[in-house]
C-alpha cells in the first residue's frame, strides 16, 4: 500500500477546512515557518513497564522537536511505572484490567476502541509487552509502530539485548518497524547500531541501547509528522526529504 495516503495528507491530519486554509494558516507563523504547517500527528502509546520511550516522546514535544500529541497511554499492566509518567504530563491513561488481560482478542478490541475513541491516528508501542492483533492492526492499517531494542531481523524476541550479548556480536542496536500479526517482524522505518565495546558488561550495553531508543524513536515519530514516510509496493519504507 502506498503510505502517502495515509500520512500528510487531509485524511490524516484533518480535512483542509477543519485546518483552514494553508495561506490563512501560514500568515499565522513566523516568517521562517510560513507555508511548512502541520496539524501534529496524534498518537496513543501502548506500554507495559517504565515508560521511558514514553518520558522521550513528552519530552521531545515539550522541547518542539517532536509535533505529535499524545492522546492517550494504554498499559498492560496497572502498575506500570509509565502510567505515573503520563499522568504527571496531563495525558489520559487506561490500564488493562485483569479479565480484559486474560482474553488478548478482548484486550486488543478494547485498545482499538479506546484509542479511536481518543482520536488516535498512529499506535506507537513503547515497551508493550503483549501481542498485538487484527483488532488493532485493523483499526489504524499500517499505522501501528514498535520498537524492538536490536537490528532486526537478528535477535527478535523478549530478550533481545541480553541474546545479543550472549551471542558475542559486535555490533548490535535499535529498530524502528511498522507492526503486523508477526511479532518483531514489519516493515523497517528506522535503525541505529551500536558497537559492544571490549569487556562491556551487560548493564552497559542495556543503558546504551536504551539511549539511543530516546532519540531514534521520537525522530522516527517526526518523519511521521512531517509525512516523509511512505511504503513502496514491495511493503519497503521510503524516506523522503
Ligand atoms: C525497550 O527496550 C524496548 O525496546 C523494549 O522494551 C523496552 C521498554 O522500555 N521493547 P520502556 O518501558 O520504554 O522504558
Amino acid at each position: 500500500m502506498d503510505m502517502s495516503a495515509a500520512h500528510g495528507t487531509a485524511s490524516a491530519h484533518g480535512t483542509a477546512s477543519e485546518q483552514g486554509t494553508a495561506a490563512e494558516q501560514s500568515e499565522a507563523l513566523p516568517a521562517g515557518q510560513k507555508g511548512t504547517f502541520r496539524k501534529p500527528i496524534r498518537i496513543g502509546v501502548l506500554i507495559s513497564g517504565s515508560g521511558s520511550n514514553l518520558q522521550a516522546f513528552i519530552d521531545a514535544i515539550g522541547q518542539g522537536c517532536l509535533d505529535a500529541v499524545i492522546v492517550k497511554v494504554i498499559s498492560s499492566r496497572p502498575d506500570a511505572y509509565g502510567l505515573v509518567r503520563a499522568q504527571k504530563a496531563g495525558i489520559p491513561t487506561c490500564a488493562l484490567d485483569k479479565d480484559v488481560f486474560l482474553d488478548p482478542a478482548a484486550a486488543n478490541r478494547l485498545i482499538a476502541e479506546e484509542l479511536l475513541n481518543a482520536g488516535a491516528e498512529y499506535v506507537v508501542m513503547a515497551g508493550y509487552m503483549r501481542k498485538i492483533s487484527e483488532e488493532v492492526l485493523d483499526a489504524f492499517p499500517d499505522r501501528v509502530l514498535n520498537i524492538h531494542p536490536a537490528l532486526l531481523p537478528s535477535f527478535k524476541g523478549a530478550h533481545a539485548i541480553q541474546d545479543a550479548f550472549a551471542a558475542g556480536v559486535k555490533l548490535t542496536g535499535v529498530t524502528v518497524h511498522f507492526a503486523n500479526a508477526e511479532y518483531d517482524k514489519g516493515p523497517i522505518i528506522a535503525q541505529r547500531g551500536v558497537e559492544v565495546r571490549e569487556d562491556e558488561s551487560l548493564a552497559s550495553l542495556e543503558a546504551r541501547i536504551h539511549e539511543v531508543e530516546h532519540e531514534l524513536y521520537p525522530a522516527t515519530l517526526q518523519l511521521l509528522a512531517e509525512g516523509r514516510i511512505s511504503i513502496d509496493q514491495e511493503r519497503k519504507v521510503r524516506i523522503s526529504g
